[in-house]
C-alpha cells in the first residue's frame, strides 16, 4: 500500500468525537496530507467510531463495507471507542489497516506509515502521558468550537461502556486549557464549549473546579460565550451553580442527564443520585439562573423497568420541563454489568415507551421555545440558512434561530424572537454587535 496523500475523517457519536476528529485532521494536515470531503476520493479514510449503543457500532461495519464496495480501496483507519473496545477483532472481521484508540491518536501518522509499509498498525494503549502535548496547534476553526478539558469516567453506570473505552477520569491542566482557548479565539472562535464525559468533574492539582476554569475563560478577550457538556448530577457543585448566576459569558444552558425517574432503576443503573436529589439540584440551578434551559438524557427499557417505573420517568419530565433532551432505548453492551441483568424489556414495549417519552419531550421543547417569543437576545451566526438572505445561529439557550440579515458568519446579532417552531425560532434583526 502506498503512503496516502489525501484523507477524510468521519466522526460518529458524541461531541468529543467531533473534537477528536478535528484534531486528527489537523495532525494529518501537519504531515502534508490534504483533506477531502469525499470519502470515496480519499487515499485514507479515518472512521472515528462510537460504541455507546449497538446501532452506533454496527454503523462502522456497514461504512467499511460501503467504502470497499466503491472499489477505490482506500487505507482504512478505525479510531474512537469501537477501536478501543474491539481492537484486533476489527482487523480480523473487517480487514482494516489501522486501529487507534481515543487516547493514542497522536500516533496516527506513525501508524499510517506502518500500514503503508505493510506492517501491523494497532495502538489502543492508554498511556499515562497525555496525547494533547503531541498535537499540532489549533489553526482555523468556526465561530463555535469544542475544547476537551476532561476525559473518561469513574462512575461506572451499569449500562455504559464509556469507563472501559475512554478510561479513568482525567482532567487536562488549567494552563493548557486556557492556552488552547486563546488559540481557538485567535483561530476564529467566539464561543467555546468545554467538553468532558464528566466535564463538571474537572479539577486540577490545586483542587480548582470547573467554576474556576470558567471564570478564567470569562477573562479571555474576544471570547463571547462559554458552554460545557456533559455533566453528572453528583459533580454539580454550588460553586459551579453560582457561576451561572454571575458569569456573563456562561450561557444559560445545562445538560444534566438523569436517565430515569425511578429510584429503584437509578440504583440498578448505579447512578448514585436519586430522583429527589436530582430535582433539588435543578431547583438550585434555577434559583441561580431562572431562565436556564435544561437538557437531559433518558434511557427507556433498562432491564426490569416496569410500567409503573417508566411512569415515574414521565412524571419527572413533567416536573422539570426540559428545553430539549436526548432519549434512547436501552442497548445491552458487552462487558457491562447491566448486560448480565435479568428482566429484558420486550422491544415493542421499549418502542412504545420511547414514543411516549419523546412526545412529552417534544411538547416541552415547543413550550420552552414559545416562551422565547417576544424576547430580545443575541444570536451567534454560524452558517447560511436555506432561504436567500437568511442566516442561522444559536440563541443563548442553544436554540437554532433563523433570520434575514446581511450579517456574516461569526457576527453576534441582537434579534427579536418573533415565532417559535418545534425545533427552531425565527427572528428579526435589531443591532449588530461589533466583533
Ligand atoms: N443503552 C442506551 N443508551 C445508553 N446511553 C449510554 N449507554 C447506553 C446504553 N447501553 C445513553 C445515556 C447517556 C448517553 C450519552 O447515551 O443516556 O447519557
Ligand atoms: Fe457512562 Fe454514567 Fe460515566 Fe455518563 S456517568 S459516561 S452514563 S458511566
Amino acid at each position: 500500500m502506498t503512503t496516502p496523500k489525501t484523507f477524510h475523517v468521519k466522526s460518529f457519536g458524541c461531541q468529543m468525537n467531533v473534537y477528536d476528529g478535528e484534531r486528527m485532521a489537523e495532525l494529518m494536515a501537519a504531515q502534508g496530507m490534504t483533506a477531502t470531503d469525499d470519502p470515496n476520493a480519499a487515499d485514507l479514510v479515518v472512521l472515528n467510531t462510537c460504541h455507546i449503543r449497538e446501532k452506533a457500532t454496527e454503523k462502522v461495519y456497514s461504512d467499511i463495507g460501503r467504502l470497499r464496495k466503491h472499489g477505490a480501496d482506500p487505507m482504512i483507519a478505525i479510531a474512537g471507542c469501537v477501536a478501543q473496545a474491539e481492537g484486533a477483532e476489527i482487523v480480523r472481521r473487517a480487514k482494516v489497516d489501522v486501529v487507534v484508540g481515543p487516547q493514542a491518536y497522536h500516533n496516527l501518522p506513525r501508524l499510517v506509515a506502518d500500514a503503508a509499509a505493510g506492517l501491523p498498525a494497532l495502538d489502543t494503549d492508554m498511556p499515562p502521558e497525555s496525547k494533547f502535548g503531541h498535537l499540532p496547534a489549533r489553526r482555523r476553526v468556526g465561530p463555535s468550537a469544542f475544547l476537551t478539558v476532561q476525559e473518561g469516567c469513574d462512575k461506572f453506570c451499569t449500562y455504559c461502556v464509556v469507563p472501559y473505552t475512554r478510561g479513568a477520569e482525567i482532567s487536562r491542566p488549567f494552563a493548557a486549557i486556557v492556552d488552547e482557548a486563546k488559540a481557538l479565539v485567535d483561530a476564529g472562535a467566539r464561543e467555546i464549549t468545554l467538553l468532558g464525559q464528566n466535564v463538571n468533574a474537572w479539577t486540577d492539582a490545586d483542587g480548582r473546579g470547573l467554576d474556576v476554569l470558567i471564570r478564567a475563560l470569562d477573562r479571555v478577550p474576544s471570547l463571547e460565550r462559554i458552554r460545557y457538556t456533559t455533566s453528572h448530577p453528583n459533580d454539580m457543585t454550588q460553586e459551579l451553580i453560582d457561576a451561572h448566576a454571575d458569569v456573563e459569558k456562561l450561557m444559560p444552558f445545562l445538560h444534566l442527564p438523569v436517565q430515569a425517574g425511578s429510584d429503584r432503576v437509578l440504583k440498578a443503573m448505579n447512578r448514585s443520585h436519586t430522583r429527589d436529589s436530582y430535582l433539588r439540584i435543578l431547583d438550585r440551578v434555577r434559583a441561580a439562573r431562572p431562565d436556564i434551559a435544561l437538557s437531559g438524557d433518558f434511557i427507556v427499557g433498562f432491564p426490569g423497568e416496569t410500567d409503573a417505573e417508566f411512569e415515574e420517568t414521565m412524571q419527572l419530565i413533567d416536573a422539570v420541563g426540559y428545553a430539549q433532551a436526548f432519549s434512547f432505548k436501552y442497548s445491552p453492551r458487552p462487558g457491562t454489568p447491566a448486560a448480565e441483568m435479568a428482566g429484558e424489556v420486550p422491544m415493542a414495549v421499549m418502542d412504545e415507551r420511547l414514543q411516549r417519552l419523546q412526545a412529552a419531550l417534544a411538547r416541552d421543547q415547543q413550550a420552552f421555545n414559545a416562551t422565547a417569543v417576544g424576547r430580545t437576545c443575541r444570536v451567534l451566526v454560524e452558517r447560511k440558512g436555506r432561504l436567500p438572505g437568511q442566516m442561522l445561529g444559536k440563541s443563548p439557550w442553544l436554540q437554532s434561530v433563523h433570520f434575514v440579515t446581511d450579517a456574516a458568519i461569526s457576527d453576534l446579532v441582537e434579534v427579536d424572537i418573533v415565532a417559535a417552531g418545534p425545533l427552531s425560532l425565527s427572528a428579526v434583526e435589531r443591532v449588530r454587535i461589533a466583533a
